[in-house]
């Protein structure tokens, strides 16, 4: 993997290129969702040609558990199992696991569960981790971590960030013992945590840049903490971080969100809510909020969104997908997750152009109460 640094804005929001074996991404870039190998109600085809996404995620969690190691190697891996060509990222159960599974035991050794599904038992170590996501192949992998809950005592915290940095080292030494299942490479970004304390995130944030891996990422956040407290957090951490390699903040969020982390040095994201929130009926758009449920948009026929490209936006009436909604049909979730997913990539992509021209800061502070609107 590569990563070079294009441009740095005066506002400190940043523009690159990552390039992996199987393919070039321009950041800042937003990474839509698929937990078991599939984006929620969006086709393959629907996410290359309609949504123009350039890389998207799977879960060890989950395709651990199904369809299970057996069916992902004899595929030839998740781009073979799933028929998605471009770069993809696994994030590695250390997340899922705190979050779905059962009668969690968190050791030295590493986490004991019970799967969601069934109840069966497993234990989860930075060592099968990294053995996991050599099967699933994906090009960008995750060290395994804990991801602490908001909110966490001071003590819990630190322990915690301190078995991640020592699971870290684990995952390195067993990467570095192994090589990856079909030759393409697998490039492994650790994870900063330290919950919402400034001295544990900058200890940790010293920590991670410390290991000199390709890219690192932010983790423990958008976990319930108030909006400031993320900024701060992640402000902090970016402070540290080496500027010359990518940084991506998990699990993060709305689309105001978003454009307050790229001026912070952010530069990928993933989040489920566009395809989540869309299966609810709530459209993100370059004008506000929409909840297309609402009687309002009944007999409303105009495009879905004029300002977004997708066929989708472009081609559907707020008045028909409100109808879909309504009765019940799976169609006005694909169609509301296409939308969605679309305008946060239209999202980075003008961000992108925004930081090339240097107009980012003033952009951005016009762009978010806009954003933020309730239709
Ligand atoms: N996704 C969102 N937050 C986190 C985190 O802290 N750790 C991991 N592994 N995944 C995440």
């Amino acid at each position: 993997m590569n990563f070079e640094l294009t441009k740095t804005d005066p506002s400190g929001a940043r523009a690159g290129t990552l390039t992996t074996d199987h393919g070039v991404i321009q950041t800042p870039i937003f990474m839509p969702v698929g937990t078991v190998g599939s984006v929620k109600a969006v086709t393959q085809e629907q996410l290359r040609n309609d949504i123009d996404a350039r890389i998207i995620l799977g879960n060890t969690y989950h395709l651990y558990l199904r369809p299970g190691l057996d069916v992902l190697k004899q595929a030839g891996g998740l781009h073979k199992f799933n028929g998605w060509d471009r770069p993809l990222l696994t994030d590695s159960g250390g997340y899922q696991v705190f979050s779905l599974a059962a009668n969690r035991k968190i050791k030295e050794e590493g986490c004991l569960f019970q799967s969601h599904i069934d109840g069966s038992r497993h234990l989860f170590t930075p060592e099968n981790v990294m053995d996991i996501q050599r099967v699933i192949g994906a090009d960008i992998i995750m060290a395994f971590d804990e991801c602490p809950p908001y909110p966490s005592e001071y003590q819990y915290a630190k322990r915690s960030m301190e078995l991640t940095h020592r699971w870290l080292d684990r995952c390195i030494k067993r990467l570095n013992e192994t090589t990856p299942e079909y030759g393409h490479e697998q490039t492994l970004f650790p994870i900063v945590q330290g919950s919402t304390y400034k001295d544990l995130r900058k200890i940790s944030a010293e920590a991670i840049a410390s290991r000199n891996c390709a890219g690192n990422a932010i983790g423990g956040l958008s976990v319930g903490e108030p909006e400031a407290d993320m900024y701060e957090m992640c402000g902090l951490v970016t402070e540290i971080l080496p500027k010359e390699k990518p940084r991506y903040l998990m699990g993060v969020g709305t689309p105001w969100n978003i454009l307050q982390n790229i001026e912070l040095g952010i530069d990928m994201f993933d989040c489920v809510m566009p395809t989540r929130n869309g299966r609810n009926g709530m459209l993100f758009t370059w004008q506000g909020v929409i909840n297309i449920r609402n009687k309002k948009w009944a007999t409303d026929f105009s495009q879905l969104d004029a300002e977004n490209p997708c066929f989708a936006s472009q081609n559907y009436t707020k008045a028909y997908v409100r109808h879909l909604f309504v009765a019940g049909e799976i169609l006005g979730m694909t169609l509301a997750s296409i939308h969605n997913l679309c305008f946060y990539l239209e999202l980075v992509k003008a961000a992108r152009e925004q930081i090339l021209q240097g107009t980012y800061g003033p952009w951005k502070t016009k762009m978010i109460p806009q954003l933020k609107t309730r239709l």
